[in-house]
């Protein structure tokens, strides 16, 4: 058992004892147990914090138990990321008025909590990469998923190949979809007049996953094959099935040379990344050059392969084999479950939906849940008419908090696939994970692609507060999960961000308008503010009713609604028809570009 000491800092000195509350305290992510005292623990008071490995059986290699009194802050934990995240939570309940008396006993729900980072679309620098895990810190998260490499740029130095950053981390034109429309997207050397882009050297890397070590969060790289590699090929042209760059993204998984490529750019990887879990990509290869290829198609033959997957697989194999001789696991998107040689330490990431996640469970890998259409930082997360140009569909915070991550039920994984499919999806016809290989649902993650993030700013704004929705179903244990709860406690967050300066989502969102048929329901997501509503055809103002509960829908109905803080309109408008008899839940396009 190890003690130590350190001192509380308040944002003011003077303890402000009367006026105690008893009123809930804020925890983002909500922790397993709370019991909250009456007032508040004073300025300067020393926090000890205890290490005592016996709690392991209680508490996990995670969890905390905290107990402020008026006169005394005590953490214990079986380990240091144990006090690390009793910290977190101690620098949540401190306020002017000093730390709120509280017992706390807290373990994750999962051994994986992740958040990932698109650093290719568009190039976010080591201060942005830290500050951005920093703030994960906050809410416990415990991976960083550092996606380093994709058709926007090569973003690490690899000593072996140097031509990856000298002609593939550039590119002509900053803007996507600019550079997508040239017709080739073209790459060029740094020094290139209008170049845009960069890369993470090896002490930026090491920089970075000290950094994040810190902070209880390892990094996880991820390097991809066999496709969204079209900067290798800049460089490197004799590594693709067409030996010239511009043709195909993907690596000739006939090549032995690809293999000597694979095996020293991870090597060099591995140097730099301690991680047990390295990311191999597999997502989205298209094969298009494969069915062309001689060398492709000779191997297809020699080995008696019968499609194009095939072909992937060998190549997923042979990653395979190479990170475990190095004593790693390897992760890749759900494309992998194509092989069906993965052996249980491998992590399958679902990102098309649930399905992928639900198959590697009960499969007996190790799933990650980050399904894209209800995960993904990417979509749009207010109504896309107002919105700068995201991806996709619709992802406002509230769907992202209904994702049930163990679909372990038929109705669960019926619930996850009406969120997936944008409509109401019966329990009868979904796959759902079996009990018995429930446990095999590591984790959950959020995904940042950046191809519609080109600035800092609008990074954070797409992440925060979104991000800490995917923190407490990480963290959370099921029963305490709670949408009231964790709105009311938003606007608090939002504030805590803007201070440490980060650019946030300010929930904005028109109001969610539904009806079941009979009744007619609405609710702001902004917990602060009222939903004002008119049934005329009017435009809602200050003046209109405000929505107090359900009430009956009589024959077909214009519903225009809208959020108010007093008299200020803090929200776009909803502009619904309801019917009687007709169900009309809160679900949007799946895809959505506005013009
Ligand atoms: C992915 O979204 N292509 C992993
Ligand atoms: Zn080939």
């Amino acid at each position: 058992m190890t003690f130590k000491r350190y001192t509380v800092l308040l944002l003011f000195a003077a303890a402000l004892l009367e006026g105690c509350t008893s009123a809930p305290v804020k925890i983002i992510p909500e922790p397993l147990s709370v019991k909250t005292g009456r007032g508040y623990c004073t300025a300067g008071t020393e926090v000890e914090e205890i290490l005592s490995p016996e709690l392991s059986g209680r508490l996990g290699e995670e969890g905390y138990l905290l107990d402020v009194s008026r006169k005394a802050i005590t953490a214990k934990a079986a380990t240091e990321a144990g006090l690390f995240y009793a910290r977190q939570t101690l620098s949540q309940i401190t306020s002017e008025k000093g730390v709120r008396c509280v017992r706390i006993e807290d373990r994750p729900r999962f051994p994986y909590r992740g958040f990932h980072m698109d650093v290719s679309r568009h190039f976010f620098g080591k201060e942005e990469v830290e500050k951005v895990i920093d703030e994960a810190s906050r809410y416990k998260f415990n991976q960083f998923h550092f996606h380093l490499t994709d058709n926007g740029g090569w973003r690490i130095q690899i000593d072996s190949y140097p031509l990856l950053t000298e002609m593939g981390s550039y590119r002509v034109m900053k803007d996507w979809d600019g550079w997508w429309k040239m017709g080739k997207r073209l790459f060029c050397s740094a020094d290139t007049p209008g170049a845009y882009g960069g890369y993470f050297t090896k002490d930026d890397i090491r920089e970075i996953v000290a950094y994040a070590a810190d902070r209880h969060i390892n990094v996880i790289p991820e390097i991809e094959f066999p496709a969204h590699s079209d900067p290798v090929f800049v460089g490197y042209p004799e590594l693709c099935c067409d030996g010239k760059p511009y043709l195909s993204g993907e690596f000739c998984p006939a090549n032995p040379a690809v293999y000597d490529f694979a095996r020293t750019v991870l090597g060099e990887v591995m140097e730099l990344f301690p991680s047990r879990i390295i990311h191999i990509g597999a997502d989205e290869a298209r094969k298009h050059s494969w069915k062309k290829c001689p060398a492709c198609q000779a191997l297809m033959k020699k080995e008696g392969m019968t499609s194009l997957d095939d072909l992937q697989c060998f190549m997923v194999s042979r990653l395979s084999e190479i990170l475990k001789e190095n004593g790693r696991t390897m992760a890749g998107w759900d494309e992998i479950l194509k092989n069906e040689d993965l052996t249980p330490d491998t992590y399958v990431y679902s990102y098309r939906g649930e399905k992928g996640g639900i198959r590697a469970a009960n499969r007996g890998l190790n799933a990650i849940m980050t399904p894209g259409e209800i995960l993904y930082m990417d979509w749009y997360q207010a109504s896309p008419e107002y919105e700068k140009k995201a991806m996709y569909g619709y992802s406002p915070i509230k769907k992202m908090y209904s994702f049930i991550p163990v679909p372990d039920t038929p109705e669960k994984a019926a619930s996850n696939e009406s969120l997936v499919e944008a409509r109401k999806v019966g329990a009868d016809s979904v796959e759902f994970i079996l009990p018995e290989c429930a446990a095999n649902v590591a984790g959950i993650e959020g995904c940042a692609w950046t191809e519609y993030m080109p600035n800092r700013e609008h990074l954070e704004y797409m992440m925060f507060p979104r991000l800490l929705a995917i923190a407490e179903l990480a963290w959370s244990a099921p029963q305490n999960l709670s949408w009231e709860r964790f709105r009311t406690s938003l606007p608090a967050f939002i504030d805590g961000l803007r201070a440490r300066g980060f650019n946030v989502y300010d929930l904005h969102n028109a109001p969610e308008v539904t009806c079941d048929g009979s009744l007619i329901r609405m609710e702001s997501e902004n917990p602060l503010a009222a939903v004002r509503y008119t049934l005329d055809g009017s435009a809602p103002d200050a003046a209109s009713p405000i929505y107090e509960k359900p009430f009956p829908v009589k024959g077909r109905v214009t519903v225009r609604a809208a959020s108010f803080i007093g008299p200020e309109k803090v929200s776009h408008e909803r502009n619904v028809v309801l019917e009687e008899g007709t169900e009309t839940l809160d679900y949007y396009p799946l895809t959505y570009y506005p013009s």
